[in-house]
């Protein structure tokens, strides 16, 4: 070990030393059908600068791949360029959905052989990668369904994004909507697999568990579902693991993995600190999103006591309000961003509330139903 890897391990209330520092989330990367117009939709609606690109024109021949920016948060939209490629069968069986967990860490070396001791499985195994602004390390591990944590070390980096990539700027005015960073990312997992994730998360990655919503918790009267929110040390990296519950219909979770043809992420959610601008935009430019009733606000004020946000531009906008013991939260969700009922995202702003909207739960859940019944998959 080296001193400088020692100085940045954190240590964790119980005095040891966290085996897996993590700064940050690096990216997030989906396996899209078009990915030249997927990410007009990012640019155009949700308001994300292209800022590099791999495909033909830089030499990349099996996909291209499209990194766009906003604030603190990278996404990368990728798509094959070859029936041969094997990101073809990603998208067969699951569609649009999320390839890569990438995480940000001063050592992808050792990221990688402390999870992999710890049982993890291998997805990558540490490599270097250079071109004229230096070199990144990457390694990554396998987690739920298909999807891999990329461990990506890149302090001795000045690129655009990684070697192989080029830059490249949006070819129109792009207007940010207000998104900052990356809150939490969900996955769902079949029956009976929570814990064995849960476990995961703790034995293999070092990450603690957060909270726990059971059934009665999560439950309307038709569904519902389990939740779990593991954490790593710094509490940067939040991700809930959700699983179906017994119900009189089929819940949420069950219809996300039977279109997505197993585990997944299921939503992430982006915090911005003005969710007013942030969802006026977003609807002004048509992303659509989950529908509450009016009746929801009839008692918002006894629920959640005195914000700061008028009652009635929540109303309109259809923004949902939390509270728990340190602040209240607002937070809506998108409806799935592709035609199968999979990957959504939750807009969030924290005003001083760190848990994850309990108190919206039915409400939300009363809302997924309408969409499934529409479906005809409740
Ligand atoms: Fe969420």
């Amino acid at each position: 070990m080296t001193p400088l890897s020692h100085t940045l391990q954190q240590e964790n209330p119980a005095g040891t030393a966290d085996f897996l520092p993590i700064n940050g989330t690096d990216h997030i990367e989906l396996y899209v059908g078009n990915a030249k117009q997927s990410a007009y939709y990012y640019q155009a609606a949700f308001g994300y600068k292209l800022v590099a690109y791999a495909g033909l024109e830089t030499g990349q021949k099996e996909f291209a791949s499209y990194v766009l920016q906003q604030d603190k948060i990278r996404l990368v939209l990728t798509t094959p360029l070859t029936p041969e490629s094997g990101i073809n069968q990603h998208l067969m069986q699951h569609g649009d959905g999320v390839k890569v967990l990438a995480l940000w860490v001063d050592d992808a070396r050792r990221s990688f052989e402390e999870t992999v001791k710890r049982g993890a499985k291998p997805a990558i195994e540490p490599t270097v990668l250079r071109d004229n602004h230096g070199e990144v390390i990457i390694s990554a591990i396998h987690t739920y369904g298909q999807t891999i944590h990329k461990f990506v070390e890149r302090k001795n980096y000045n690129g655009a994004f990684l070697p192989g990539y080029q830059p490249k700027s949006s070819n129109f005015e792009i207007k940010p909507v207000g998104l900052k960073y990356i809150d939490h990312c969900v996955g769902n997992v079949e029956l009976g697999d929570m814990n064995k994730w849960v476990q995961f998360y703790e034995e293999v990655m070092g990450f603690k568990l957060l909270i726990t919503f059971d059934d009665h918790d999560i439950s309307t009267e038709y569904t519902a579902l389990m939740s779990k929110v593991v954490s790593n040390g710094n509490g940067y990296i939040k991700f809930p693991i959700n699983e179906p519950a017994k119900g009189r219909k089929k819940s949420q979770i069950e219809e996300y993995i039977d279109f997505y043809h197993g585990a997944g992420v299921q939503h992430i959610a982006v915090a911005t600190d003005d969710i007013i601008f942030t969802v006026s935009e977003l609807r002004r430019r048509g992303v659509e999103f989950l529908y509450v009733p009016d009746t929801y606000y009839d008692d918002l004020f006894e629920r959640v006591g005195t914000i700061n946000e008028d009652v009635e531009t929540l109303k309109k906008l259809n923004i949902l309000v939390d509270r728990d013991n340190e602040g209240y939260l607002l937070q809506l969700f998108t409806k799935p961003v592709q035609d199968r009922p999979t990957v959504f995202f939750e807009i969030i702003q924290r005003c001083g509330a760190k848990s994850f909207g309990k108190g919206n739960f039915k409400a939300l859940f009363e809302s997924i139903e309408r969409e499934q019944e529409l479906r005809g998959t409740l």
